[in-house]
């Protein structure tokens, strides 16, 4: 059986592993997950949490391991993993394919104002009092903290609870993990009368309802633009994920009877 590595921590590494659990996958999978989430959703395929220690102890892990194949659909903003992940293969030889959901692209009624990154983020809220609705994860949250008190009410909604030492003065938080309906969105923004959000270009079905609350209620939205990764074999979901893997083993059938 193929041994294979998925880096997860995100829907469609949960799709990949409900597919890979099954019996007559002709695969035996290992999950990965950073250990960042407090109560991760686990598949009842084998499962490492942790680092690797880089790029390099992610190789040895791979060759220790007698990985063939790793699927990296880590989150489109786990920047460092992902590069981890294309320097380790081609270190160990080992194949490599990344799932990148779509992003988010605007409509002709959304308010949108793209930047590159977190710190333009923050710099693009300005100077003028704005109740913003904050869903960047929990990691980022320093950009937002550091702005000079411009009068801005602040509400952050994480999976986890945020470090209160990087929440931005007097900002509140609600914890929850998606998937979101827009109704509950809508009611969320018009009972904290949130003017502007700030989130990333995740992409995907289980975040997306906060944007069609804001296009229907007017509310503006600054969008964090995804990080460049380094080039790899990309699909677009875990069917795709599957569909590849089923070619690797194909292939590595293919050289197994060559060598015999
Ligand atoms: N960033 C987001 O917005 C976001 C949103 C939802 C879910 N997630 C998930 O949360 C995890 C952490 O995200 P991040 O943005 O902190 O990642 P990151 O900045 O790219 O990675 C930081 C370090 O965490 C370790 N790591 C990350 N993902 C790992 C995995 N699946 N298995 C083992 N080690 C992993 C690696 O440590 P070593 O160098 O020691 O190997 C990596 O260098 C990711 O798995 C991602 O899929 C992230």
């Amino acid at each position: 059986m193929m041994r294979v590595l998925v880096l997860g921590g995100t829907t469609e590494a949960r799709l990949l592993c409900h597919a890979l659990e099954a019996r007559a996958s002709g695969f035996t999978a290992i999950l990965s997950l950073a250990g960042v989430t407090r109560a991760p959703v686990l598949p009842r395929l084998e499962v490492r949490i942790g680092g690797f220690g880089g790029a390099q102890g992610m190789a040895q892990w791979l060759s220790h391991n007698r990985i063939a194949a790793v699927v990296d659909a880590t989150h489109p903003f786990a920047a460092r993993i992902s590069a981890n992940a294309v320097a380790a293969c081609a270190q160990a030889g080992v194949a490599l394919v990344r799932v990148e959901r779509p992003a988010w692209a605007p409509g002709p009624d959304d308010r949108w104002d793209m930047v590159p990154d977190m710190a333009a983020a923050a710099r693009a809220i300005g100077p003028a009092p704005r109740r913003v609705l904050l869903t960047i994860g929990r990691k980022d949250l320093l950009a937002f903290r550091d702005l000079a008190p411009c009068g801005h009410v602040w509400l952050v909604r994480s999976v986890d609870a945020p470090d209160p030492a990087l929440l931005p003065v007097g900002a509140r938080t609600v914890l929850a993990r998606g998937p979101f309906d827009v109704t509950a969105e809508e009611a969320l923004l018009r009972h904290e009368g949130i003017d502007l959000i700030v989130t990333k270009n995740s992409g995907g079905a289980a975040t997306v309802a906060k944007l069609a609350a804001a296009r229907a209620l007017g509310v503006a939205v600054i969008m964090v633009e995804r990080p460049v990764l380094p080039h790899a074999t990309v699909v677009g979901d875990a069917d795709h994920a599957m569909a590849w893997l089923h070619s690797r083993a194909i292939i590595q059938e293919g050289s197994t009877l060559r060598e015999v």
